[in-house]
């Protein structure tokens, strides 16, 4: 009988609940272009992996995870993975090699590919610029340039008049955040700046994409189709390590994480800009309203894929990012495997943008031996449908990051990110167990979990 009741007073908390899914949710698997097709040689990225030091193990995407040469295998994969929705990048350097120059091949390349989604029901997710720039771009002075969101337009103009009838999905840009850190701020990605002055790219990454979306929307409005345009944001959350701490980290929080899709809803961006005080360069948090900015998503896109715990340390570099405690890092980038933070995104996304309706354009980890993988991805699922029944928010699809192992930037390709295994030898693709498990959420639209309260 004192079994019974000890077992009955357990059971509420030890029950796994069944989370379910709304029947038109858009199950989908991620990409981008420079990270999978290969030969991408007219882009920036290309000429950075040239020069020594920039990657891990001086690693060059070369042929990268050889999709352009094994499309119509892919587009199986996703199917076969029960995905109705394929985020992918359009790359900016294949359409456009030289300025205004436009290569037919490319364009090909891409109808196919949106033809083979077409024939196979599975609905296109566009994103238009994933860090990647023509050469001739970055070497005019990139996202410096007086003329910066008049040339991306440009190129917008091009894809959508080639394009645009077959998507109704578009991300304008991928984490426009990392791109400013580590292009213009951290020197990591080209063009390798780092005096950290973000103000005239973050300006112009801002303008382009309102000329974007306010273009993509007026010749959808011509061919009544219906679309929706986001850009998707890097949302990693900071735990601070040290009260006395906690108002610097929080202030570092709402710039890096929020500031950039605050600037989208309100018009107004808010960066760091420095000012000549008798030789020294101080820095200071200004703002500036932006002609035709407010308004112009019609989603949130939320990339998440871990929360920071930062740390004082002696020495360099004085700061540690650590996994939040009690968590398992990941192999090799130690990235904490945190549902919960996922929950907590959510919930200032919920308090911040309540009205927008959520895409979760990328979520996932590198995990060559697949071990974590099925618990992530369950777990981040769970805390997903909570925060939907909870917050409540709208959320319309989920991305895994990704379909397949590929290049991962400044990481080359040891990380291993991919549902499907790829041999970098050969090109050939390998499903990992856990693809079974995302396969089965997918097609029932449901899984089972416990979530500790
Ligand atoms: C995101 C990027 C994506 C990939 C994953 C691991 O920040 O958008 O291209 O590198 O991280």
């Amino acid at each position: 009988m004192i079994l019974l009741m000890i077992a009955s007073l357990l059971t509420p908390l030890s029950r796994a609940t069944t989370f379910t899914y709304p029947q038109n949710f858009q199950w989908c698997v991620a990409t981008a272009g420079h990270q999978i097709e290969g030969d991408n040689v007219h882009s920036d990225w290309w000429a950075w992996e040239q020069l020594p030091g920039k990657i891990r193990n001086s690693d060059k995407s070369g042929k990268a995870s050889y999709h352009m040469d094994r499309l119509d295998e892919d587009v199986t994969w996703i199917k076969k993975l029960g995905a109705n929705t394929y985020r992918f990048s359009i790359e900016w350097s294949r359409i456009e090699p030289k300025p205004g120059v436009y290569d037919s091949e490319s364009i090909r390349y891409y109808q196919r590919e949106l033809a083979l989604l077409k024939k196979n029901n599975i609905t296109p997710f566009v994103t238009i610029h994933h860090f990647v720039q023509p050469q001739w771009f970055t070497a005019s002075g990139g996202w410096r340039r007086a003329d910066a969101p008049e040339v991306f337009l440009k190129y917008v103009q091009k894809i959508e008049s080639e394009f645009g009838e077959h998507i109704n999905h578009w991300v304008t840009f991928n984490e426009p955040s990392v791109l400013l850190l580590g292009g213009y701020g951290l020197g990591l990605m080209p063009p390798g700046e780092n005096h950290w002055d973000l103000w005239q790219p973050t300006e112009n990454i801002l303008k382009a994409h309102a000329l974007a979306y306010a273009y993509l929307h007026q010749q959808a409005q011509k061919r009544q189709q219906k679309i929706l345009v986001g850009l998707a944001f890097h949302i990693r959350p900071l735990i601070s390590g040290h009260w006395f701490l906690n108002g610097l980290i929080h202030q570092a929080d709402e710039l890096t994480n929020w500031s950039l899709p605050e600037a989208i809803k309100t018009g107004f961006m808010k960066t760091v800009r420095f000012k000549n005080f008798f030789g020294l360069k101080i820095p200071w948090i200004s703002t500036k309203k932006i002609e035709g900015l407010a308004n112009t998503q019609d989603f949130l896109g939320v990339n998440y894929y871990t929360r920071e715990y930062l740390k004082l340390t002696w020495g360099t570099p004085w700061i540690e990012r650590l996994p939040a405690p009690g968590l398992v890092g990941t192999e090799l980038l130690n990235w904490g495997i945190d549902p919960e933070g996922f929950y907590v995104a959510l919930k200032i996304a919920h308090d911040k943008f309540d009205s927008l309706p959520i895409y979760i354009t990328e979520n996932g980890l590198t995990d060559p031996s697949d071990k974590y993988r099925n618990d992530y991805i369950v777990s981040h699922l769970a805390y997903l449908n909570k925060a939907m029944q909870e917050l409540p928010i709208e959320v319309l699809g989920y991305c895994h990051w990704s379909l397949m192992d590929n290049f991962e930037w400044i990481e080359g390709f040891t990380p291993r990110f991919g549902l499907i295994e790829v041999d970098y030898t050969t090109g050939e693709r390998k499903a990992r167990p856990s693809a079974q498990v995302i396969e089965e959420i997918f097609k029932s639209r449901e899984l089972t979990y416990k979530i500790n309260e």
